[in-house]
């Protein structure tokens, strides 16, 4: 067997060096836990755009230690059965499991300010690399871990065992947290939601901590901290980008079949005032979401070759079509729901009040619904609400 030990310090400096790392508590933790544990039975590297599998047994063993330390993240599921001891070629398919990449889940884990003694909840265990590195910090006992998937979370039970930690790896869906377990100090969530579930908050002592990243464009989510208050209610704000595979259950289907069946019938018709190109863009795309919970940005090319984008938001039974013409966009619309003339609308009141970056967003969480705004203004303020205020 590599002694990966010279592997982990290299990594531990270079999370230091690029400020993933500030905590000496946490530079001893990526020291200590050998990431190749948390890799069986094996990864799966993107080659071409495909998947080669590569099995943890069997592989040259410098080798080995060079992938599991390298900086990426390392998909080790797709489609939500397969792993690497399975395929002899590469293969297509999306990453349903992963060790994040260790620049990712150490700053994550930085912004949690964990202190000595915290019980905390963490949501999609994966392989189990992330809460190893929370039990070296705080102790097995105080780190509980929820994963979806039976054979994901019975691989990373073993793997903690074999790093030494028996700690509590939970088989279930996250997003109802774990009563058994709680209150909670902290809850960080490896998986991003379209909203925090309540469940969380109710988890988590006052003063504690929930961190998630919430959306569910791959391009154009935030990471969320906030504290919970006595009165049940959490505050606080986005304070980055952040990109994470979705929670299974809050995953959308993706829309399929005939999208012009979907936009036959426009309600209206309109040159758009601003392009939804700007969509592309992380902060205007995190804003489309919030203004538009629900939809869909989705992207198709005409027989002649023409560009074509829309917004779906398939429950709502709305659409914004965008057709390129020349002189910008012409967008028609259908449904109860005029998407593009609220994504439109905020977009605008963002460059009104000179574009500012995701860290301006904040975010206020009560039972009955999510609270997200820019300044004090009324345009830039959406309410998501679940049921009517008490
Ligand atoms: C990106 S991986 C986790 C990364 C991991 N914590 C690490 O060590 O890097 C996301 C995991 O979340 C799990 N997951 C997805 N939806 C979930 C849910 N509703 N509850 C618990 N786990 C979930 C997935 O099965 C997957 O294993």
């Amino acid at each position: 067997m590599t002694d990966t030990t010279p592997h982990r310090q290299a990594l531990a400096e270079r999370l230091v060096q690029e400020g993933a790392v500030v905590t000496p508590a946490w530079r001893a933790a990526v020291e200590a836990v050998p990431r190749e544990l948390f890799l069986h039975p094996g990864v799966f590297l993107p080659e071409g755009g495909r998947w080669r599998p590569v099995s943890a047994v069997g592989s040259d063993p410098a080798e080995w230690a060079r992938i599991a330390y390298t900086y990426d993240t390392l998909t080790t599921q797709l489609d939500g059965h397969l792993t690497a001891d399975q395929a002899s070629e590469p293969v297509a398919g999306l990453p349903t499991s992963s060790s994040t990449t260790p620049a990712l889940v150490l700053g994550m884990i930085e912004s949690l300010d964990v202190e000595d003694g915290h019980q905390v909840l963490e949501i999609g265990t994966g392989t189990g690399y992330s809460a190893a590195l929370m039990c070296h910090r705080l102790g097995e006992d105080n780190v509980t871990t929820v994963e979806v998937d039976p054979e994901v979370a019975a691989r990373a039970d073993a793997a903690l065992e074999a790093a030494g930690f028996s700690t509590w790896t939970v088989t279930g869906d996250g997003l109802l947290g774990h009563p058994r377990r709680a209150p909670y100090d902290r809850v960080i969530a490896t998986c991003a939601v379209r909203r925090i579930p309540y469940t969380w908050i109710r988890q988590t002592k006052p003063g504690g901590i929930v961190l998630a990243t919430v959306g569910s464009w791959a391009n154009g989510a935030g990471l969320a901290k906030v504290t919970v208050n006595e009165d049940g209610t959490a505050e606080g704000s986005i304070i980055g980008r952040a990109s994470f595979m979705q929670a299974r259950a809050q995953a959308a289907a993706p829309v399929a079949g005939d999208l012009s069946a979907r936009t036959a019938y426009a309600d209206s018709e309109r040159q758009a005032k601003l392009s939804p190109l700007m969509l592309d863009e992380w902060m205007p795309a995190f804003l489309a979401q919030v203004a538009a919970p629900g939809a869909q940005l989705v992207r198709a090319t005409t027989s002649e070759g023409a560009q074509l984008m829309y917004l779906f938001d398939p429950e709502r039974e709305s659409f914004a079509e965008f057709v390129a013409d020349g002189a910008g966009w012409r967008v028609r619309q259908g449904g109860p729901v005029s998407l593009w003339d609220d994504v439109e609308d905020t977009l605008l009141a963002w460059q009104g009040e000179g574009s500012p970056d995701i860290t301006s967003v904040r975010l206020h969480i009560t039972d009955w619904g999510h609270t997200y705004r820019i300044g004090d203004g009324a345009a830039l303020h959406w309410q998501h609400r679940l049921a009517d205020p008490r």
